[in-house]
Protein backbone atom coordinates (compact mmCIF):
# COMPACT_ATOMS: atom_id res chain seq x y z
CA UNK A 1 0.00 0.00 0.00
CA UNK A 2 2.17 2.69 1.00
CA UNK A 3 4.58 3.96 -2.08
CA UNK A 4 8.35 4.11 -1.70
CA UNK A 5 10.21 6.49 0.71
CA UNK A 6 11.72 9.58 -0.88
CA UNK A 7 15.42 10.57 0.76
CA UNK A 8 13.44 13.28 3.24
CA UNK A 9 11.07 10.56 4.37
CA UNK A 10 13.81 7.60 4.97
CA UNK A 11 15.92 10.08 6.79
CA UNK A 12 12.74 11.90 8.81
CA UNK A 13 12.18 8.24 10.32
CA UNK A 14 15.59 7.27 11.23
CA UNK A 15 15.61 10.30 13.10
CA UNK A 16 12.02 9.67 14.94
CA UNK A 17 12.87 6.35 15.43
CA UNK A 18 16.44 7.50 17.47
CA UNK A 19 14.28 10.21 19.19
CA UNK A 20 11.17 7.70 20.15
CA UNK A 21 13.99 5.66 22.12
CA UNK A 22 15.10 8.46 23.79
CA UNK A 23 11.36 10.09 24.35
CA UNK A 24 9.99 6.71 26.24
CA UNK A 25 13.40 6.54 28.45
CA UNK A 26 11.73 9.53 30.14
CA UNK A 27 8.68 8.26 30.99
CA UNK A 28 8.06 5.88 33.81
CA UNK A 29 5.16 2.93 33.46
CA UNK A 30 3.01 4.52 31.13
CA UNK A 31 1.11 1.48 30.69
CA UNK A 32 -0.27 1.20 34.38
CA UNK A 33 -0.80 4.92 33.62
CA UNK A 34 -2.94 4.81 31.53
CA UNK A 35 -4.75 1.10 32.81
CA UNK A 36 -5.33 3.21 35.52
CA UNK A 37 -7.53 5.66 33.94
CA UNK A 38 -4.17 8.16 33.44
CA UNK A 39 -4.43 10.69 30.05
CA UNK A 40 -2.05 12.48 28.15
CA UNK A 41 -4.29 14.18 26.24
CA UNK A 42 -4.44 18.06 26.90
CA UNK A 43 -7.77 20.15 27.41
CA UNK A 44 -7.41 21.65 24.03
CA UNK A 45 -7.83 18.83 21.58
CA UNK A 46 -10.28 17.09 23.94
CA UNK A 47 -12.71 20.47 23.76
CA UNK A 48 -12.26 20.54 19.59
CA UNK A 49 -12.78 16.73 19.49
CA UNK A 50 -16.26 16.92 21.50
CA UNK A 51 -17.56 13.89 22.34
CA UNK A 52 -15.67 10.72 20.81
CA UNK A 53 -17.89 7.58 22.64
CA UNK A 54 -18.37 5.34 19.75
CA UNK A 55 -16.55 7.34 17.68
CA UNK A 56 -14.23 6.09 15.24
CA UNK A 57 -10.74 8.52 15.58
CA UNK A 58 -8.04 8.28 13.13
CA UNK A 59 -4.68 9.86 14.76
CA UNK A 60 -2.30 10.73 12.06
CA UNK A 61 1.07 10.64 13.18
CA UNK A 62 0.39 9.03 16.08
CA UNK A 63 4.16 8.19 17.89
CA UNK A 64 4.21 5.99 20.21
CA UNK A 65 0.20 5.48 20.85
CA UNK A 66 0.01 7.43 24.39
CA UNK A 67 -2.89 10.16 22.93
CA UNK A 68 -3.99 7.56 20.36
CA UNK A 69 -4.71 4.86 23.80
CA UNK A 70 -6.02 8.22 25.94
CA UNK A 71 -8.65 8.69 23.02
CA UNK A 72 -9.38 4.84 23.45
CA UNK A 73 -10.03 4.56 26.94
CA UNK A 74 -12.09 8.18 26.25
CA UNK A 75 -13.99 5.79 24.45
CA UNK A 76 -13.22 6.54 20.80
CA UNK A 77 -12.66 3.13 18.35
CA UNK A 78 -8.88 4.50 17.40
CA UNK A 79 -6.36 3.70 14.59
CA UNK A 80 -3.39 5.42 15.01
CA UNK A 81 -0.71 5.61 12.16
CA UNK A 82 2.96 6.20 12.20
CA UNK A 83 6.07 6.17 9.98
CA UNK A 84 8.35 5.17 12.76
CA UNK A 85 8.27 1.43 13.23
CA UNK A 86 10.23 1.71 16.63
CA UNK A 87 7.19 3.88 17.69
CA UNK A 88 4.69 1.73 16.31
CA UNK A 89 6.02 -1.34 18.01
CA UNK A 90 5.93 0.63 21.41
CA UNK A 91 2.24 1.95 20.77
CA UNK A 92 1.51 -2.11 20.18
CA UNK A 93 3.05 -2.89 23.21
CA UNK A 94 1.65 -0.12 25.01
CA UNK A 95 -1.68 -1.60 23.82
CA UNK A 96 -1.48 -4.85 25.50
CA UNK A 97 0.27 -3.86 28.38
CA UNK A 98 -2.44 -1.12 29.62
CA UNK A 99 -5.36 -3.19 27.95
CA UNK A 100 -6.67 -1.13 25.79
CA UNK A 101 -7.57 -1.66 22.69
CA UNK A 102 -6.78 0.53 19.33
CA UNK A 103 -5.11 -0.55 15.86
CA UNK A 104 -1.42 0.38 15.22
CA UNK A 105 -0.07 0.75 11.83
CA UNK A 106 3.19 1.49 10.18
CA UNK A 107 2.70 3.41 7.20
CA UNK A 108 3.94 6.96 5.40
CA UNK A 109 1.18 9.26 6.27
CA UNK A 110 0.11 11.05 2.97
CA UNK A 111 0.71 7.05 1.41
CA UNK A 112 -1.76 5.61 3.81
CA UNK A 113 -4.61 8.54 3.71
CA UNK A 114 -4.55 8.12 0.03
CA UNK A 115 -4.65 4.38 -0.63
CA UNK A 116 -7.23 3.58 2.38
CA UNK A 117 -10.69 3.21 1.95
CA UNK A 118 -12.48 3.44 5.46
CA UNK A 119 -13.65 7.33 6.73
CA UNK A 120 -13.53 8.09 10.12
CA UNK A 121 -15.86 10.81 12.83
CA UNK A 122 -12.70 12.26 13.67
CA UNK A 123 -9.23 12.76 12.24
CA UNK A 124 -7.28 14.46 14.39
CA UNK A 125 -3.35 15.31 14.49
CA UNK A 126 -1.58 17.05 17.20
CA UNK A 127 1.33 18.58 18.69
CA UNK A 128 3.94 18.41 16.02
CA UNK A 129 2.77 16.90 12.85
CA UNK A 130 2.43 19.22 9.48
CA UNK A 131 5.80 20.53 9.42
CA UNK A 132 7.13 16.91 8.39
CA UNK A 133 5.20 17.28 5.33
CA UNK A 134 6.38 19.37 2.66
CA UNK A 135 2.72 19.59 0.58
CA UNK A 136 0.59 20.01 3.27
CA UNK A 137 -2.63 20.81 0.77
CA UNK A 138 -1.77 16.84 -0.67
CA UNK A 139 -2.05 15.97 3.64
CA UNK A 140 -4.99 18.46 4.20
CA UNK A 141 -6.68 16.14 0.97
CA UNK A 142 -5.81 13.21 2.94
CA UNK A 143 -7.38 13.73 6.13
CA UNK A 144 -10.36 15.04 4.18
CA UNK A 145 -10.62 11.56 2.20
CA UNK A 146 -10.37 9.71 5.32
CA UNK A 147 -12.99 11.81 7.29
CA UNK A 148 -17.04 10.61 6.73
CA UNK A 149 -19.24 13.12 5.66
CA UNK A 150 -20.60 14.85 7.94
CA UNK A 151 -17.38 14.11 9.95
CA UNK A 152 -15.00 16.30 11.78
CA UNK A 153 -11.14 17.31 11.90
CA UNK A 154 -8.93 18.54 14.96
CA UNK A 155 -6.11 20.44 14.64
CA UNK A 156 -4.17 21.23 17.48
CA UNK A 157 -0.49 22.51 16.70
CA UNK A 158 2.49 24.49 17.99
CA UNK A 159 2.38 28.00 16.21
CA UNK A 160 4.54 28.15 13.19
CA UNK A 161 5.61 31.52 14.42
CA UNK A 162 7.28 29.71 17.79
CA UNK A 163 10.01 28.25 14.78
CA UNK A 164 11.56 31.67 14.30
CA UNK A 165 12.52 31.65 18.22
CA UNK A 166 13.68 27.99 18.52
CA UNK A 167 16.76 29.08 19.68
CA UNK A 168 15.97 31.92 21.91
CA UNK A 169 14.08 34.71 22.27
CA UNK A 170 16.88 37.30 21.58
CA UNK A 171 18.22 34.99 18.56
CA UNK A 172 15.28 34.84 15.67
CA UNK A 173 16.76 32.25 13.43
CA UNK A 174 14.21 30.57 10.63
CA UNK A 175 11.74 32.56 9.04
CA UNK A 176 8.40 32.87 9.45
CA UNK A 177 7.77 32.88 5.60
CA UNK A 178 9.57 29.76 3.91
CA UNK A 179 7.68 28.44 1.12
CA UNK A 180 9.43 25.05 -0.17
CA UNK A 181 12.28 25.59 1.84
CA UNK A 182 13.51 22.27 3.70
CA UNK A 183 15.07 22.88 7.12
CA UNK A 184 17.50 19.69 8.59
CA UNK A 185 17.49 19.33 11.75
CA UNK A 186 17.67 16.09 14.49
CA UNK A 187 14.83 15.57 16.43
CA UNK A 188 16.00 16.43 19.96
CA UNK A 189 15.22 15.22 23.26
CA UNK A 190 12.19 17.49 23.88
CA UNK A 191 10.58 15.19 26.00
CA UNK A 192 13.76 15.43 28.96
CA UNK A 193 13.81 19.33 28.03
CA UNK A 194 10.19 19.79 28.99
CA UNK A 195 10.78 18.21 32.73
CA UNK A 196 7.62 16.10 33.41
CA UNK A 197 5.59 18.15 31.40
CA UNK A 198 4.81 15.41 29.07
CA UNK A 199 5.58 12.84 31.28
CA UNK A 200 2.69 12.40 33.07
CA UNK A 201 3.59 8.76 34.40
CA UNK A 202 6.19 9.96 35.99
CA UNK A 203 9.74 11.89 34.69
CA UNK A 204 12.64 9.82 34.79
CA UNK A 205 16.20 11.95 34.75
CA UNK A 206 18.40 10.28 32.09
CA UNK A 207 22.23 11.55 33.03
CA UNK A 208 23.48 10.91 29.40
CA UNK A 209 22.63 13.75 27.20
CA UNK A 210 20.27 12.51 24.09
CA UNK A 211 22.15 13.13 20.61
CA UNK A 212 20.37 12.08 17.69
CA UNK A 213 22.77 11.81 14.79
CA UNK A 214 20.28 11.86 12.06
CA UNK A 215 18.64 14.87 10.66
CA UNK A 216 15.23 15.40 10.20
CA UNK A 217 13.49 16.97 7.08
CA UNK A 218 10.87 19.60 7.66
CA UNK A 219 8.99 22.65 6.53
CA UNK A 220 7.29 25.93 7.64
CA UNK A 221 3.84 26.45 6.88
CA UNK A 222 2.15 29.82 7.93
CA UNK A 223 -1.17 29.99 9.61
CA UNK A 224 -2.49 30.93 6.58
CA UNK A 225 -1.36 28.02 4.69
CA UNK A 226 -2.51 25.78 7.51
CA UNK A 227 -6.23 27.64 7.15
CA UNK A 228 -6.29 27.67 3.43
CA UNK A 229 -4.93 24.16 2.93
CA UNK A 230 -7.79 23.24 5.46
CA UNK A 231 -10.42 24.93 3.03
CA UNK A 232 -8.87 23.94 -0.01
CA UNK A 233 -9.74 20.14 0.94
CA UNK A 234 -13.07 20.55 1.67
CA UNK A 235 -13.84 21.10 5.16
CA UNK A 236 -15.72 24.17 6.83
CA UNK A 237 -13.89 25.62 9.46
CA UNK A 238 -15.39 25.33 13.01
CA UNK A 239 -13.09 26.72 15.46
CA UNK A 240 -9.80 28.39 15.24
CA UNK A 241 -7.84 29.43 17.99
CA UNK A 242 -4.30 31.04 19.05
CA UNK A 243 -3.35 30.41 22.58
CA UNK A 244 0.04 32.26 24.46
CA UNK A 245 0.68 28.71 25.90
CA UNK A 246 2.63 26.07 24.91
CA UNK A 247 1.04 22.25 26.06
CA UNK A 248 4.05 20.29 26.87
CA UNK A 249 7.15 21.47 25.00
CA UNK A 250 9.13 23.79 25.65
CA UNK A 251 9.37 25.54 22.06
CA UNK A 252 11.43 28.11 23.22
CA UNK A 253 14.45 28.34 25.37
CA UNK A 254 13.23 30.67 27.63
CA UNK A 255 9.37 29.45 28.10
CA UNK A 256 8.57 28.79 32.26
CA UNK A 257 6.63 25.88 33.21
CA UNK A 258 2.84 26.79 34.59
CA UNK A 259 0.33 25.01 36.01
CA UNK A 260 -1.27 22.28 33.56
CA UNK A 261 2.02 21.10 31.74
CA UNK A 262 1.95 24.43 30.32
CA UNK A 263 4.75 26.55 29.26
CA UNK A 264 4.20 30.35 28.78
CA UNK A 265 6.45 33.41 27.89
CA UNK A 266 7.83 35.12 31.07
CA UNK A 267 5.86 37.85 32.16
CA UNK A 268 8.42 40.80 31.24
CA UNK A 269 7.89 39.90 27.54
CA UNK A 270 5.34 40.89 25.16
CA UNK A 271 3.24 37.85 24.49
CA UNK A 272 3.59 35.68 21.62
CA UNK A 273 0.77 32.84 19.74
CA UNK A 274 2.69 29.47 21.06
CA UNK A 275 -0.25 27.40 19.57
CA UNK A 276 -3.02 27.37 16.76
CA UNK A 277 -5.91 24.82 17.18
CA UNK A 278 -8.90 24.27 15.41
CA UNK A 279 -11.82 21.95 14.49
CA UNK A 280 -13.33 21.74 11.08
CA UNK A 281 -16.56 19.54 9.87
CA UNK A 282 -16.28 17.73 6.58
CA UNK A 283 -20.06 18.88 4.51
CA UNK A 284 -22.55 15.77 4.29
C1 LIG B 1 5.79 15.13 17.39
S1 LIG B 1 5.24 13.54 16.95
C2 LIG B 1 3.50 13.70 17.14
C3 LIG B 1 3.10 13.43 18.54
C4 LIG B 1 1.77 12.76 18.63
N1 LIG B 1 0.71 13.68 18.46
C5 LIG B 1 1.55 11.96 19.89
O1 LIG B 1 0.40 11.69 20.20
O2 LIG B 1 2.51 11.58 20.56
C6 LIG B 1 5.42 13.52 15.20
C7 LIG B 1 5.25 12.12 14.64
O3 LIG B 1 5.12 12.24 13.23
C8 LIG B 1 5.66 11.07 12.66
N2 LIG B 1 5.89 11.36 11.24
C9 LIG B 1 6.69 12.31 10.70
N3 LIG B 1 6.58 12.31 9.36
C10 LIG B 1 5.69 11.32 9.03
C11 LIG B 1 5.16 10.85 7.81
N4 LIG B 1 5.54 11.37 6.64
N5 LIG B 1 4.27 9.84 7.85
C12 LIG B 1 3.88 9.29 9.05
N6 LIG B 1 4.36 9.70 10.24
C13 LIG B 1 5.25 10.71 10.23
C14 LIG B 1 6.90 10.78 13.50
O4 LIG B 1 7.32 9.46 13.40
C15 LIG B 1 6.40 11.18 14.89
O5 LIG B 1 5.96 10.04 15.58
Amino acid sequence: MPTADDDATSLTRLSWNAATRAHNAHKQDQASFLRNGGTTLFAEEVALAGDVVGQSLLHVCCNSGQDSLSWARAGAVVTGIDFSDEAIAFARALSAGSGIAATFEQSEAVAWLESSTVTYDVVCATYGVLGWFKDLPRLLRGMARATRPGGRLVLVEFHPLVWTFSAGLDTPNDPYFAPGQAFHEPVGDYVGAAGGALSPSGHVVVDAPFHNPHDAVSWQHTVADILQATIDAGFVLDVVREVPWANGCKVIPELEAVDGNRFVMPAERPSLPLMLALSAHKPL
